[in-house]
């Protein structure tokens, strides 16, 4: 696959750029509008108001600018979406995108998607949590902030409904690794063998930055396991906490390859 570029700038994993989006841009007067609220902070998220209808859910916790939201949206009308993303002209770009589609059944939020997660979920009301790419937080001072953590997990677990679907995503080898030991102590774990079959060229911009570098990428579906409550919390207090180094291992020794070509 070729780097996807534009004015010869390499594409960056936090730009608001890329390629188009899935669908097509309809007339203005059926443009719709998709930002949602969380509200104040520790309450429930307002399902039903936010949609107007009972529908499936489906979330996307730290979802950039929309792009696998408002395709899966499209392609799954009687699924309701929903994003919560950090920075605000990621939001604001997925949701016109959103808007611009027309879609009823997709929003994107400004917020924690961690906190939205942990404490604004009702048990067994989610259908889908999507996890694309989190941040690896390089710099050891912001590991905490990682978003996938055994604390997390169970919060993901529990707001699932019997048998809902996590779906785990990165193209960084140390959180590969993370995921691959503490997901698949409360989820039947499988693993994608190559690209998604609904989106070849990657289903995120992240996905899509990541392939164009030649990243090798995690594509994990993982289920509910169905467990009885003091054997889902002994299984958590198993697990490590995601205190990883995630820098590359020609990173680690604080060179750049090129740098280092340069000393040779
Ligand atoms: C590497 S980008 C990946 C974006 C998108 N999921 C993709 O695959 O293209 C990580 C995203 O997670 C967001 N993020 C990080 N921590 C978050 C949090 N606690 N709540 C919501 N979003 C978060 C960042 O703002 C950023 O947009």
């Amino acid at each position: 696959m070729r780097p996807f570029r534009r004015n010869s700038r390499p594409l960056r994993a936090d730009s608001a750029e890329g390629p188009p989006f899935p669908g097509r841009v309809l007339p203005r007067e059926l443009w719709t509008r998709t930002r949602a609220q969380l509200g104040d902070r520790g309450k429930r998220f307002a399902w039903d108001l936010a949609f107007g209808r009972q529908a499936p859910r489906v979330v996307d916790l730290g979802c950039g600018n929309g792009r696998w939201l408002i395709s899966s949206a499209l392609a799954r009308p009687d699924v309701d979406h929903l994003g919560v993303e950090l920075v605000p002209p990621a939001v604001k770009l997925g949701s016109l995108r959103a808007g611009q589609r027309g879609l009823r059944n997709c929003k994107l939020a400004w917020g924690d998607a961690t906190e939205f997660i942990l404490e604004r979920c009702e048990p067994e009301s989610l259908d889908e949590v999507h996890l694309y790419h989190p941040q690896p937080y390089y710099d050891a001072r912001k590991r905490a902030r990682r978003q996938l953590s055994p604390e997390v997990l169970r919060a993901i677990h529990r707001a699932l409904k019997p048998g809902g679907l996590f779906v785990f995503q990165t193209d960084n080898p140390a959180y590969a690794e993370y995921a691959r030991r503490v997901v698949p102590l409360l989820f039947e774990w499988r693993e994608l063998p190559g690209p998604w079959p609904d989106a070849p060229e990657g289903r995120t911009l992240r996905e899509i930055v990541a392939r164009s570098k030649g990243l090798e990428i995690l594509r994990a579906e993982a289920r509910r396991l169905e467990l009885p409550e003091i054997e889902a919390a002994r299984r958590i207090s198993q697990m490590p906490t995601p205190d990883f180094d995630a820098n590359r291992p020609e990173f680690r020794a604080g060179l750049r390859p090129s740098a280092r070509r340069r000393q040779r």
